[in-house]
């Protein structure tokens, strides 16, 4: 539906604290009414791809402001509320949804993720079920003591519909079972054959009935009548693929389990392979593909799992989908459509971002109007690397392209057809001066990017470098975001054309008696005044906010922690940096902290040293009331909440992932390298420097045994 059209929404990376919330809250609605028809009427209004586009901006917004994320958060939810109309039913075990994968790389990713996770070396033996991921809708079925006693729907993961009566009436699905555990509930997908799902349609329209959109949504609306007698008369069948609650185990693998499954007497998909490596995986993903067209049932990629049942255990879960699995997804659709312009957009380090102007058209259901084309190099047709892509072929204005959406936010161009490209294209030159400001755009060796070298007289960067700067993780000040920067930069009398010059808007604004900012549309008298109490109180800053908000290339919002961490205040921040030129102690001191690296200090350096950057700086500064170190958050009810742990020597029981995973699961603050603010400080075999330090500083040192049993782990 055109109206999602991602590229004409404001990148997650420009809202303030004020238009994330807004917009958290506008996409809740949506996914919440995207849920609910999806799942209670059988009729979705986004499509797949949509509602993943919108669920996954969800999940940016909510990564970028996490005090944000809202009780009904989408991201909360795997499904909708059940509808009335049938009973509820509260799952004994949540039904989770899977994280995807889209591409190869997101599958070896997957593998090293678990590696690091349990903390086990690339060449130790681990095995994954690969298995096809049936397109309809899951269901739980408790049996106890062999009888089947109620099924369910996922509904909202918690709470599902009780569906009993109905799913009694599926030929797949056994009304007893001989030797299975005292509790079982078994876990599938209900689905409809192609055929099937042809002939109910068929049948349908002769009598004038509803038909049904595709074979998922004819099993859904079947499943989900409430006279059962109807159902009975639906082709509906059930694949198992997992379980819920379990009185005893039901093997020690998931292979293994599915097999019990299956000779329990359900249908198991026959294409469920042992993997040992991501290239099996993959191989066996490819094979799936292959067959899709002919397995006469709706599948939309292939779900890894790992084997081992007592390492998913270890692996656990995140909020709404397990750590052990993931759905590789089948490519998303692919459209056709003209290139019309190729514009050039200068992003806050300079960086010229080429982006695809295209004809309109619809991919999986949005339509799309923009796509990324990356850099220069892949207009051209060479990879980051300088190997060549599509064939060596490069993209030109006028080429018939196609566009694709693999789960990303941001369209792509998978390829060119070169028979159509009209007679008069000529190659694309990508410019080697700055659009927005005229300066020599130049690559640096090894850079893919081609960067502005304009800086401060670079408006394209002034103001996607004060968008930065009152960005959430920076200076978050509330009503000023990107909208009205565009504006006060923009506008000759308000120029707000630097950080400092912020802090100085409400001074011209008063030198103005006839244009004031509380005339203009959009303004009054309220959100002005407003507007400059919320200026006035960012005069004091957190150290790790200020260093963040300078936009120095490199230095993110962790790494501006970790300075500001390490130097503790902005004057000896300041004093460090511009003293530490190659070579000097500073630099040297520089290099020794944890996560910054020569890159990094190279750029810090630089932008000291550089004067018309200096001098901004030193403005903004001079604006400030008080630079404060960084706050650290605030307590809950575990034992070590609000505690500032570091770990250090060699954890035997857990990785440090998983270490740190769960310290921050029960509240308390991970640091990585310890000092006098340090708590406690967790060390396994081998811990060197850091446990000598905490002794020093007279930090609680303690070993894992230890902290697992005050976390209650043990
Ligand atoms: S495993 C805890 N295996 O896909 C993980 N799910 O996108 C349980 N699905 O909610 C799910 N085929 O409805 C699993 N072979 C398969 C599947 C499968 C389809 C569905 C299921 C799940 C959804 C997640």
């Amino acid at each position: 539906m055109a109206q999602y059209s991602e590229n004409q929404l404001p990148s997650v990376a420009s809202l303030n604290e004020t238009e994330a919330q807004q917009e958290l809250a506008r996409l809740a609605a949506l996914l919440l009414e995207a849920n609910r028809q999806y799942h209670s009427e059988d009729a979705p209004s986004l499509s797949d791809a949509e509602y993943d586009t919108l669920k996954r901006r969800n999940a940016e917004i909510e990564a970028r402001f996490p005090h944000l994320k809202r009780s009904d958060s989408p991201s909360l939810q795997v499904g909708s509320a059940p509808s009335d109309g049938f009973g509820k039913v509260t799952h004994a075990v949540r039904m989770l949804s899977l994280a995807n994968a889209f591409a190869d790389e997101d599958v070896n990713e997957f593998d090293d993720f678990i590696r690091k996770y349990l903390n086990v070396g690339a060449d130790a033996w681990l095995a994954y079920t690969a298995e096809p991921k049936i397109d309809g809708l899951s269901l739980s079925l408790r049996y106890e003591n062999g009888r089947l006693v109620q099924a369910a729907t996922r509904g909202d993961g918690e709470v599902g519909e009780n569906v009993t009566d109905n799913a009694r009436t599926i030929a797949d699905i056994p009304q007893t079972l001989y030797g299975a555990p005292a509790v079982l509930e078994v876990r599938g997908e209900v689905y409809m054959s192609h055929a099937d799902f042809a002939a109910l349609n068929a049948q349908q329209t002769a009598k004038g009935g509803k038909t049904f959109a595709n074979p998922r949504n004819a099993a859904a609306g079947s499943l989900r009548q409430l006279d059962a007698e109807v159902t009975k008369a639906r082709p509906l069948r059930f694949f198992a693929y997992a379980w819920g609650a379990v009185s005893e185990p039901l093997a020690e693998t998931q292979f293994d389990a599915i097999a019990r499954l299956n000779a329990l007497g359900f249908q198991t998909n026959a294409l469920t392979h042992l993997c040992q490596t991501p290239a099996e995986l993959l191989a066996h993903y490819r094979s799936i593909e292959q067959q899709r067209s002919t397995l006469g049932y709706d599948i939309d990629g292939v779900v890894y799992k790992l084997n081992d049942l007592a390492l998913q255990a270890r692996l656990g879960f995140r909020a709404t989908t397990p750590r052990w699995a993931i759905a590789h997804k089948f490519p998303a659709e692919l459209a056709w459509t003209t290139l019309e312009a190729i514009d050039i957009q200068v992003g806050r380090t300079g960086a010229l971002s080429p982006v695809a102007r295209l004809t309109p058209v619809t991919v999986g259901g949005v339509v799309v109007s923009n796509a990324t084309l990356h850099n220069e190099d892949y207009i051209a047709g060479r990879d980051s690397k300088g190997n060549t892509i599509r064939g060596g072929e490069d993209i030109r204005i006028g080429d018939w392209v196609q566009v694709y959406r693999a789960g990303d936010v941001i369209p792509k161009i998978a390829s060119v057809d070169l028979a159509r490209r009209p007679e008069k294209a000529v190659p694309f030159r990508f410019p080697e001066t700055c659009p927005e400001c005229g300066s020599p755009a130049i690559r640096e060796q090894g850079d893919s990017t081609r960067r502005c070298t304009g800086g401060l007289i670079c408006p394209a960067q002034g103001i996607e470098r004060l968008k930065h700067f009152v960005s959430r993780g920076a200076f978050d000040i509330e009503g000023l975001g990107a909208r009205q920067i565009e504006l006060f930069f923009n506008d000759l009398d308000l120029a707000v054309k630097t950080p400092a010059d912020i802090f100085t808007l409400a001074e011209r604004d008063a030198a103005h008696p006839l244009k004031k900012l509380k005339n203009r549309d959009g303004f009054g008298a309220t959100s002005t005044t407003k507007l400059f109490a919320a200026i006035d109180a960012r005069r004091t800053i957190t150290l790790d906010r200020l260093i963040f908000a300078l936009g120095i290339r490199h230095v993110g919002e962790v790494a501006a922690t970790t300075l500001s961490r390490h130097f503790g205040t902005w004057e000896a921040f300041e004093e460090a940096i511009t003293a530490a030129l190659p070579t000097s102690a500073q630099w040297e001191e520089l290099l020794s902290i944890d996560g910054v690296g020569a890159v990094m200090a190279e750029s810090l350096v630089s932008t000291f040293q550089n004067d018309a950057e200096r001098a901004a700086i030193d403005a903004l500064v001079a604006q400030l009331r008080e630079i404060t170190p960084v706050a650290w958050q605030a307590a809950t009810d575990s034992p070590v909440s609000g505690k500032i742990v570091v770990f250090t020597g060699t954890l035997e029981k857990m990785t440090r992932a998983e270490a740190k995973a769960r310290a921050e699961a029960l509240g308390a603050k991970v640091a990585g390298s310890v000092s006098a603010k340090t708590d406690l400080l967790v060390a396994g075999p081998g811990a060197g420097s850091k446990a000598k330090k905490a002794s020093e500083l007279g930090v609680e040192v303690i070993d894992e045994d230890a902290w697992l049993a005050m976390i209650g782990d043990a």
